[in-house]
């Protein structure tokens, strides 16, 4: 162990999960529909048409789980609360069978010395709320604030740290602007509209937190660098723009109280947001947080569609659109052109390219641990000096059960280490950073990608619900006790 791998006294190791991703028992508890149960089973959303239904049957076997992370050692675990096991409905009294439910997960992980991060909102919207309108209709924000004070009430003696929603642009732009994700609605004045609402959601549900408790809160947003394809000043604004509607769309109201005013120019929906705006509303969105929880697993390279020529003789390359029938149709006049990403469709002119030579993960994504020492450094640059948490970091990889039994995910292990290394390089740039927590505990429910993409540090073997620990389960087992990597890496 080299002094300059070891992290900071306190350092807070942790890896994370989201209810619909590994629960399973969808109709236990009095558990009611949740807009993810609805998009999965109509057909073509998902790969396989997989669902949530049975996932990694995490609820069944809750004990097995809080042994593997007793055994593991985790000082931390960033688990998701399902709304409809609280508030089947999405409003009224709380069903204590689902509150149930995360006392004992709770109470188990206090009783390993792991604290409980508990996550209010990972997607799971209740059914009966989306269908009066979701996130598209203010209603929703106050709806969450009251299930937020039921939560806190019924956990807060055992939660150590409160994220309130989890990724507001997938939420947002996935399920309301391209239709990747539930609800699979594609229009773009929409999304905008579901950004702002979850941002005032998630400033009411700050201050119900903090009547209830007294542990940390914050919001954990998907931040990517946006790199200009070429220093050519069409790719950089394209990349402005990116990042724009991306990041600091978010980072913005959250940190400064205020939306990007450069997003008025480029977007033409940007107008429905602000129109959404009510008093009172931003300085409840820029409530100060106790933390900011970085969710980070990939740079983006942006060129403009002008320059797309250009891009391709510099041997660059447009990632192919989502397969039939995971790319649902955008109406013409949204959409953004060829190759365009995921919630692209609001930026007309902007593609994403890769990079020449660069790795890329079984997701597609293009790996760069530097990446994220670039965004560490500038959320602190840019946003003052709030507390930095990795809520999530991680890679899914083609993993198999080999001859021998065990899963040999060296190439998992690879990009933890980097991604580790890069975080101890941001702490000795002066980032407050105070915590890293993996994605993810366990083999899960990839959302649109069903069950293909594998990013656990556990094997969990669908049909039967098995668990067994990967290599990078003693890898992070060790990383944990020493606080830092293992000598000689
Ligand atoms: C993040 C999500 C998480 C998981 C990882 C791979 O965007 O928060 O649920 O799907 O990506």
């Amino acid at each position: 162990m080299t002094s300059e791998q070891k992290f900071p006294q306190g350092f807070l190791w942790g890896a994370s999960t989201a209810a619909y991703q590994i629960e399973g028992a969808v109709g236990e508890g009095g558990r009611g529909r949740s807009i993810w149960d609805t998009f999965s089973h109509a057909p073509g959303h998902t790969l396989n048409g997989d669902t949530g239904d049975i996932a990694s049957r995490h609820y069944s076997r809750l004990d097995e789980d809080l042994e593997l992370i007793g055994r593991l050692g985790l000082p931390s675990y960033r688990f998701s609360v399902a709304w409809p096991r609280v508030q089947p409905d999405g409003k009224g009294p709380a069903n204590q069978g689902g509150l149930d439910f995360y006392r004992r997960l709770v109470a188990g992980l206090r009783q390993r010395g792991t604290m409980p991060v508990a996550t209010l909102y990972h997607w799971d919207l209740p059914q009966a709320l989306g269908d009066a309108g979701g996130w598209t209709v203010r209603d929703t924000a106050e709806r969450f604030a009251d299930y937020a004070s039921l939560v806190a009430q019924a956990l807060a003696d055992e939660v150590g740290m409160w994220v309130t929603i989890n990724e507001p642009w997938c939420a947002a732009w996935l399920g309301y602007g391209s239709g990747e994700h539930a609800p699979g609605q594609t229009d773009d004045g929409r999304a905008m509209l579901a950004t702002h609402h979850l941002l005032v959601g998630h400033g009411r549900a700050v201050a119900a937190l903090r009547r209830a408790s007294t542990a940390p809160v914050g919001i954990a947003l998907n931040l990517c660098p946006m790199v200009p394809a070429s220093p050519h000043p069409l790719d950089i604004e394209a990349a402005r723009r990116i990042d724009g509607s991306q990041n600091r769309l978010y980072l913005e109201p959250l940190l400064k109280g205020r939306y990007p005013e450069d997003m008025a120019t480029y977007l033409p929906a940007h107008r429905v947001l602000l129109d959404a705006v009510q008093p009172g509303d931003m300085a409840a969105i820029g409530a100060r947080l106790d933390f900011l929880g970085v969710n980070y697993y990939m740079t983006q390279v942006i060129a403009s569609t002008a320059r797309l020529r250009e891009a391709r003789e510099a041997g660059y390359w447009v990632p192919a659109a989502a397969p039939e029938p995971l790319a649902p149709p955008r109406p013409p006049a949204a959409a953004g052109g060829a190759g365009d990403e995921p919630g692209h469709g609001a930026n007309p002119g902007c593609v994403t390219v890769r990079r020449p030579d660069r790795e890329l993960s079984a997701m597609g994504w293009e790996i760069d641990p530097h990446g994220l020492i670039d965004m560490l450094v500038r959320v602190r640059d840019d946003y003052g000096p709030v507390p930095l948490y990795i809520t999530e970091n991680g890679m899914a990889a083609h993993d198999y059960v080999g001859p021998d039994g065990a899963v040999h995910d060296a190439g998992r292990i690879h990009y933890l280490e980097q991604h580790v290394r890069a975080a101890a390089d941001a702490i000795g740039r002066g980032v407050d950073l105070r915590g890293y927590m993996l994605w993810s505990l366990m083999d899960n429910f990839e959302w649109s990608l069903g069950y293909s993409m594998r990013f656990g540090l556990i094997w969990v073997e669908y049909p039967t619900g098995q668990r067994s620990p990967k290599d990078s389960y003693r890898w992070y087992q060790q990383v944990i006790a020493a606080n830092g990597l293992p000598s000689g890496d």
